[in-house]
């Protein structure tokens, strides 16, 4: 496989994607100057353990062990990261491999940017969501006061190093997650690309599927397009959004158990029919739409989902309305026209609750 690069105005971010990676990681690790932090955590260090042995054996890091979930994505950790960079005499210019799921990326590339005004980053995404989204673009956060992603920064990583086999330990939620994200990539760029993971569906969520290889890099390729074009949101790297508005809510409602990228899948049936209600789909299109992501969800297990469908209006709209996308009443939106194609949107946030009115039917 051809190196991708993600050439952001802050330097070239150059990525490996393939199988068997740790060689390329030692050397990556090798070429930048000692000391070196292994940041990472326990149920990536479990699931990878004997490669992260390899690598504390041949490059000799330092290695902070962090709790796995989302909750760890704090300020608190974020001081204890930045604490042992300090304790460990961290250059300017020596890395902190940052290995395991967004997580872990998005905490310690927000670390490797505050390091001295930046440390390179060094990013080594063990899931599926993580490959084919997050390791790329350069958004580093963490969560704080409440609110998801506030405190952030924008710090590419020098080096990726995505490596397939290490997805073999990925429970099936986190592969639905990355699915998600797959499939939203998709429907952004190229309908016949959507299609063609729709056909796959299960299928697909294996490590050693012979076609991860081609769906992850173009996924990735499809990124790095949007975000060199606008690296800093300013215009079409909205478009990533896709269901997003939708999904934020649910997850916020919902809470712990409803994985990212399975939100984003009923964000886009959701986005799917508000694309119909605002006119932006022709009723056919909105109709094939909707009958294509409902029978998806239908073979992926996740339809019907009564619980989903039970949420209570008045919070998701709430949640909607929290949005950092939201404004006097009015939501941006990002709807399909038809897979492969959409576009943002300005609407009234009473499309919104129109969707939500209609939710538990399109769940069934
Ligand atoms: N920076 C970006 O552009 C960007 C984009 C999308 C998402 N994100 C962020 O990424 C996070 C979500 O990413 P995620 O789903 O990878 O979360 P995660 O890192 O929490 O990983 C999900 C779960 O999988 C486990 N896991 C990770 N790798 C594993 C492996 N190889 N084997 C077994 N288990 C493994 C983790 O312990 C965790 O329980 C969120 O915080 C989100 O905000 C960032």
């Amino acid at each position: 496989l051809p190196e991708l690069v993600f050439h952001s105005q802050l330097g070239p971010s150059r990525v490996w994607l393939g199988r068997g990676g740790l060689e390329t990681l030692c050397r990556a690790a090798l070429d930048l100057p000692a000391p070196r932090l292994l940041l990472s955590e326990t149920r990536v260090a479990r699931a990878l353990q004997r490669q992260q042995e390899e690598l504390l054996e041949r490059v000799e890091p330092q290695r902070l062990i962090l709790p796995a979930g989302e909750g760890a994505k704090n300020s608190a950790n974020l001081l204890t990261v930045l604490a042992e960079m300090a304790a460990l005499g961290m250059e300017r210019g020596s890395p902190l491999i940052a290995w395991g799921g967004g997580m872990i990326g998005d905490l310690g590339g927000l670390a490797a940017s505050l390091w001295k005004r930046g440390a390179p980053l060094v990013l080594v995404p063990t899931t599926l969501l993580a490959q084919v989204d997050a390791c790329v673009g350069g958004k580093t956060a963490i969560n704080f006061a409440g609110l998801r992603n506030a405190v952030g920064s924008f710090w590419p990583a020098r080096r990726v190093v995505a490596d397939l086999d290490a997805l073999a330990s990925l429970p099936r939620e986190e592969w639905l997650s990355g699915f998600g994200e797959l499939l939203k990539a998709a429907w952004l760029s190229d309908e016949a690309w959507a299609r063609e993971l729709e056909a796959g569906g299960e299928e697909l969520l294996r490590a050693d599927h012979p076609a991860l290889e081609r769906h992850v890099e173009r996924a990735l390729r499809f990124k790095i397009a949007v975000a060199e074009a606008d690296e800093r949101e300013a215009g079409p790297r909205a478009l990533l959004n896709l269901g997003h508005t939708f999904a934020h809510a649910l997850e916020a409602v919902r809470g712990e158990g409803l994985r990212h990228g399975q939100a984003v899948l009923y964000g886009m049936l959701a986005a799917a029919r508000a694309a119909r209600m605002a006119g932006v789909a022709a009723p056919a299109e909105a109709d094939e739409m909707e009958g294509r992501l409902r029978g998806l969800l239908r073979r992926l297990g996740l339809l019907p989902a009564p619980e989903l469908a039970a949420l209570p209006r008045a919070a998701l709209l709430k949640a909607m309305a929290q949005d950092k996308k939201a404004r006097d009443g009015r939501l941006r939106l990002v709807l399909p026209e038809r897979p492969g194609r959409a576009r943002v949107e300005e609407v009234d946030a009473t499309l919104a609750a129109c969707v939500w009115e209609e939710w538990g039917r399109l769940l069934r």
